[in-house]
C-alpha cells in the first residue's frame, strides 16, 4: 500500500435512494478525498440485511447505488470501491472480532438500542452484531480515518476499544482509528420539517429531494418547502428555520457564501427564491442523472469495475486477516 497517503475507509448501505441531504452531507466529501487520500469505499450490503430486505429490490439497490456513486464522481480508477459481500474476510474477520467485543458494549450501542425499538419483529444477531462488521470492514485496511456521521461515531469508538484490546493481548497488529466528521459538507434538513435532518426514509414524500428525482418534482418539492411567515431571504442565525435549510441548500449547491446569496435576492420573496433553489438543484443533478443512465446501460462495465475493486480489497485485506490468524493461534 502507499505509506505516503492516510487511508480512508467509508461505506454506504445499499438500503434505498440517496438523498440530495447524503450527496451534499456526505458523497461530495467521498469525492473531494480522493486526491488526498487512499480511499477505500464500500457498498455495506452484510449491514443491510441485518433488516430484512425484499430480495429483488434490495439487489437492485445495489446496482444501481454503486452506478450512483460512480455518477457522482468516485473514480473507480483512483479509489478502490468495492461490495463488501464479495469479500470473504469481512465476514470473517468479523467473527473473529465478535469473540473479542463484550456483550455488554453490543448492548450499550444507541443504533442496536434505536433499531430494536424501531424492528421489534426482528431483532436478530445480525443487527446486534452489527458494530463488529463494522470494526472488521476498518480494520481490514488499517483506515486511519473514517467520515461518518453523527449517529456512526459511537460504533467507531467501538472499533477503537476492539482494536486497542486485540493489539494489547497479541501486540501491535490494528491501526487505531479516527472518525472524521468534515468542516464542509452541508445538513440538509427535511423540506418539511426543517428542524430534523433529511432522510431517504421519510414518510412525507415532499420532506426529501432524492438524486435520481424528475426536474418537475424537484421543482414541486422546493415550492411545498416550510418557510416561516417572514418573507426576506435572510440567515436567521436564532432559529434551526426551512428558510435557512434553503439558503444553506442554495449555497452547497452554487458554491456560492450565505452573504452573497442574501445579497442576490435582496427585495425579492419566498417564491422566487423558491424556484431559483428548485432550478440550482435541478443543474447540479443534471449531469448526476445523465451519467447515473450511461453506467446504468453498461452493467458490464460497473461489473468490471467491482470486480477489479473485490480483487484489490481482498489482496489488501487477507494479509491483515492472516496476521490476525496467526496472532490468535489458528493453523493456516
Ligand atoms: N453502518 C454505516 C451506515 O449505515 C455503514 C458502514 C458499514 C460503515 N461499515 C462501515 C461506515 C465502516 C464507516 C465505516 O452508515
Amino acid at each position: 500500500m502507499d505509506k505516503g497517503k492516510k487511508v480512508i475507509f467509508s461505506a454506504v448501505q445499499p438500503s434505498g435512494a440517496l438523498t440530495l441531504g447524503n450527496y451534499l452531507g456526505a458523497v461530495k466529501n467521498w469525492i473531494d478525498f480522493q486526491d488526498k487520500y487512499k480511499c477505500i469505499f464500500a457498498l455495506a450490503d452484510l449491514h443491510t440485511i441485518t433488516v430484512r430486505q425484499n430480495p429483488e429490490e434490495f439487489h437492485k439497490n445495489t446496482i444501481e447505488l454503486y452506478a450512483l456513486f460512480l455518477a457522482c464522481g468516485v473514480d473507480p480508477d483512483k479509489s478502490t470501491f468495492f461490495i463488501q459481500s464479495h469479500v470473504h474476510t469481512h465476514s470473517e474477520l468479523a467473527w473473529i472480532l465478535n469473540c473479542y467485543t463484550q456483550f455488554g458494549e453490543l448492548s450499550r450501542m444507541t443504533q442496536f438500542k434505536d433499531k430494536s425499538r424501531k424492528y421489534s419483529g426482528n431483532i436478530n444477531v445480525g443487527l446486534f452484531t452489527y458494530p463488529s462488521l463494522m470494526a472488521a470492514d476498518i480494520l481490514l485496511y488499517n483506515a486511519d480515518l473514517i467520515p461518518v456521521g453523527e449517529d456512526q461515531r459511537q460504533h467507531v469508538e467501538l472499533t477503537r476499544d476492539i482494536a486497542q484490546r486485540f493489539n494489547s493481548i497479541y501486540g501491535q497488529t490494528f491501526t487505531l482509528p479516527e472518525s472524521f466528521i468534515p468542516k464542509a459538507g452541508a445538513r440538509v434538513m427535511s423540506l418539511q420539517k426543517p428542524d430534523s435532518k433529511m432522510s431517504k426514509s421519510d414518510e412525507n414524500a415532499n420532506a426529501s429531494v432524492f438524486l435520481l428525482d424528475r426536474p418537475e418534482d424537484i421543482l414541486k418539492k422546493f415550492k411545498r418547502a416550510v418557510t416561516d411567515s417572514n418573507s426576506e431571504v435572510r440567515f436567521n442565525h436564532e432559529q434551526k428555520t426551512g428558510i435557512n435549510n434553503l439558503i444553506n441548500i442554495y449555497s452547497a449547491v452554487t458554491d456560492k457564501t450565505i452573504d452573497e446569496v442574501e445579497k442576490e435576492f435582496e427585495g425579492r420573496g419566498y417564491g422566487t427564491f423558491k424556484t431559483s433553489v428548485a432550478q440550482a438543484v435541478i443543474e447540479k443533478l443534471r449531469p448526476i442523472q445523465d451519467e447515473f443512465k450511461k453506467y446504468m446501460s453498461d452493467i458490464v462495465y460497473l461489473e468490471e469495475k467491482y470486480k477489479k475493486a473485490d480483487k484489490t480489497a481482498l489482496e489488501i485485506s487477507e494479509e491483515v486477516l492472516n496476521e490476525v490468524k496467526k496472532k490468535v493461534g489458528f493453523v493456516i
